[in-house]
């Protein structure tokens, strides 16, 4: 993902997350941080034709603590496919793209955070290896509704989605 593909990439978070979409400004935020030697983000479009269809991000932070391993953790910021789309493989590519660009910044393990509502992407993740660790309450706003916080431990083995 380019800054000139953020205007189509709004339009689809708009229509994808209507109650919590993201601003034109955390996604010029988060490209200012995906590129060059000290790069923290990874963010990736999927084009048909002209057109772009999905989009996903990575962000990299930390070390995780709790193994005691010094390995960065990665967060899935987004992942994001347009309705005509769904059930073509292409949520699956875009992890699979993911999990790679976490695998290079050598994270020990990926998190994410899910709606408790979204059974869809919970399948897509699960199938993947990741596993729910924790409940966040109220975590998205308005509306107040929980987020599943799922991690996958070794994101460089191979998966079977
Ligand atoms: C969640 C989301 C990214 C999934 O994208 P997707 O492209 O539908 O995902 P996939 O196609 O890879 O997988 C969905 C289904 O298609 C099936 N599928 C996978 N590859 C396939 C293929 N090549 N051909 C046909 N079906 C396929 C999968 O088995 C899966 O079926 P299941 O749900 O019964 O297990 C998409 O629904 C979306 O953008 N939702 C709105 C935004 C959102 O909720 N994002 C996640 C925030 S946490």
């Amino acid at each position: 993902m380019r800054w000139w593909d953020i205007e189509a990439v709004l339009a689809l978070e708009r229509e994808l997350f209507p109650d919590d979409a993201w601003s034109r400004g955390m996604f010029w935020s988060e490209l200012a941080h995906a590129r060059g030697p000290g790069a923290t983000r990874h963010y990736v479009v999927a084009r048909e034709d002209d057109r772009i269809v999905g989009y996903a991000g990575l962000a990299v932070s930390g070390t995780a603590s709790d193994d005691g391993s010094d390995a960065p953790v990665a967060d899935v910021q987004t992942i994001a496919v347009a309705r005509d789309h769904w059930g073509t493989g292409l949520g699956s590519r875009l992890l699979t793209d993911l999990l790679r660009a976490a695998t290079s910044f050598e994270c020990g393990e990926v998190l994410l955070e899910c709606r408790i509502d979204n059974v869809r992407a919970q399948k897509l993740y699960e199938r993947f290896g990741f596993e729910t660790i924790g409940v966040r309450r109220g975590y998205y706003q308005p509306g107040n509704v929980d987020a599943l916080v799922m991690r996958l431990t070794d994101p460089s083995a191979p998966t079977t989605p």
